[in-house]
């Protein structure tokens, strides 16, 4: 079955159906968009390449910025009900909003460690993770030097960003 192809979307309504795509970070969109390779919007894979292949080519201050964009895992802001709608969702996804009060310590303690470590949040795609899986890897990536963690980082961003498209796909279908 081959569906119609879509007509392209001009710079506004991209912005507005994509802009949050990557959390508080437009540009990646709308970089993706000059680029010229946004004309398949109706395929999240073929989005999520195109804008994933943006911010691997962006300078590291650039992706820095982005990974700082993110809240922390089950954080004060998530206990404060200030996150995006994608976060939020995620998060309780994930079980985060369901955590004891010492598996919520535990995360406050790695989410501070993490931060004095590397200067940014831990960011992981939680999709198919419970809080533990997630302990475990939080643990496990504190051990990795910053290079490696930030570009980690980029690739679950990534993967965060191939998510919510094929979430929005589905949900418009
Ligand atoms: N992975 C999926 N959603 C989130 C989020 O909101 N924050 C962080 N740090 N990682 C995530």
């Amino acid at each position: 079955l081959k569906a119609a192809r879509p007509s392209r979307l001009g710079l506004d309504a991209f912005l507005e159906h994509y802009g949050d795509v990557f959390e508080h970070s437009p540009w990646v969109a709308e970089t993706a968009w000059k680029q010229g390779f946004t004309d398949q919007h109706d395929d999240p894979d073929v989005l999520a390449d195109c804008m994933g292949n943006v911010l691997k080519g962006a300078d590291i201050d650039q992706q820095i910025a982005v990974i700082r964009a993110h809240p922390d895992l089950a954080g004060k802001a998530a206990l404060a009900g200030e996150l995006t709608q994608d976060s939020t969702r995620e998060q309780a996804g994930a079980g985060l909003d369901q955590c004891s009060t010492e598996e919520f310590e535990r995360f406050q303690r790695l989410n501070q460690a993490y931060q004095d470590t590397f200067g940014f949040p831990f960011v992981i795609a939680v999709k198919g993770l419970d809080r533990h899986a997630i302990l475990y890897a939080f643990e496990k990536r504190l051990e990795n030097d910053a290079a490696t963690e930030r570009q980690t980082a980029i690739e679950q961003i990534i993967q965060i960003a191939r998510f919510r498209l094929h979430m929005r796909a589905a949900e418009s279908a």
